[in-house]
């Protein structure tokens, strides 16, 4: 067997260990990006596992990314949390470096979730877009990033060689989560490798092509996560406004300062919830297949 396969089912089967005697079965997995751990406060744990005691699992280097997987129920839904995520900056020069961005997406579908979420911190180029707002992501730009499908095909049973790109950021799962609040924005985000942030004559041409956030992430754990049949939804959070003429004036300190300023954090956490609550009831309500 190929053998970065081996190394997710070999995660995978450490980290079904730990659900125990429970019959649990992860519906979604939310990844928690830079300084949006506190929505992990929201999952009512069954198990914890430090990213380091799994097997083959990417260690988180950047500060706000604990590295921690929580295992539980958010509202009801049975997911699987991650706090701090892999970025492609940190791995860049090694070999298969975004294999390692992309594992724990690999591994969340082996787990059998079917939803991916993925949230990020993110530069709001849309001049509408103020600080602290959330934005859904309708599609991204991916011209700046190495693809994480180029290379060996890891054949996982049932996932695409080539794929189509039409089924990305599911239109009825980003309504439920905007449902009646207009202040939630939709749009375009574009996944740069960082770990500068933009000059002023990026953040231009980025606008020229339509981009309304801009951050350093997600893009390809949403084409995996495509890839391996799961459903994807993806929420920026705002952190910084950038310039009409294209100043970025941000740094990290400030993006974790926002996340987690009271205002931010309410708003987080008061959006997150109201979404899982709607998501388990339409959960709730769909026919459960027939047993043979
Ligand atoms: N650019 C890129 N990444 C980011 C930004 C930004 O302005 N803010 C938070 N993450």
């Amino acid at each position: 067997m190929d053998q970065y396969v081996q190394k997710v089912n070999q995660a995978v089967s450490y980290i079904k260990k730990q659900f125990g005697s429970t019959d649990f079965k992860p519906e979604a997995a939310l990844v928690l990006g830079s300084g949006l751990d506190k929505i992990a406060d929201l999952i009512e744990p069954i198990a914890t596992i430090p990213y380091k005691d799994i097997p083959n699992f990417p260690i988180t280097t950047v500060a706000g990314h604990e590295g921690l997987l929580i295992i539980g129920y958010l509202e009801g839904v049975p997911i699987i949390g991650l706090k701090g995520r892999k970025h492609y900056y940190e791995v860049a020069n090694e070999n298969n470096g975004m294999e390692q961005v992309i594992f724990p997406v690999h591994v969340v579908a082996s787990l059998g979730c079917k939803l991916y979420i993925a949230t990020n911190a993110a530069g709001g180029l849309n001049p509408r877009f103020s600080i602290g707002d959330l934005m859904i992501i309708r599609s991204h730009l991916d011209i700046f990033m190495q693809n994480p499908l180029l290379g060996p095909h890891h054949d996982f049973g049932n996932n695409f060689f080539f794929q189509p790109q039409n089924e990305l950021y599911d239109r009825k799962i980003s309504e439920l989560f905007r449902s009646d609040n207009q202040d939630i924005h939709e749009g375009v985000y574009a996944c740069l490798t960082g770990r500068t942030y933009e000059s002023a004559a990026d953040s231009t041409a980025l606008r020229v092509l339509g981009v309304d956030a801009v951050g350093m992430s997600t893009v390809p754990e949403i084409i995996i996560a495509a890839n391996r049949g799961m459903k994807t939804l993806g929420i920026s959070t705002i952190t910084n406004v950038i310039a009409a003429d294209g100043t970025n004036a941000t740094n990290h300190e400030e993006v974790v300062a926002i996340l987690n300023s009271r205002e931010t954090k309410a708003k987080l956490l008061f959006a997150y919830q109201a979404f899982f609550q709607k998501l388990n009831q339409s959960l709730k309500a769909k026919p459960k297949p027939k047993r043979r």
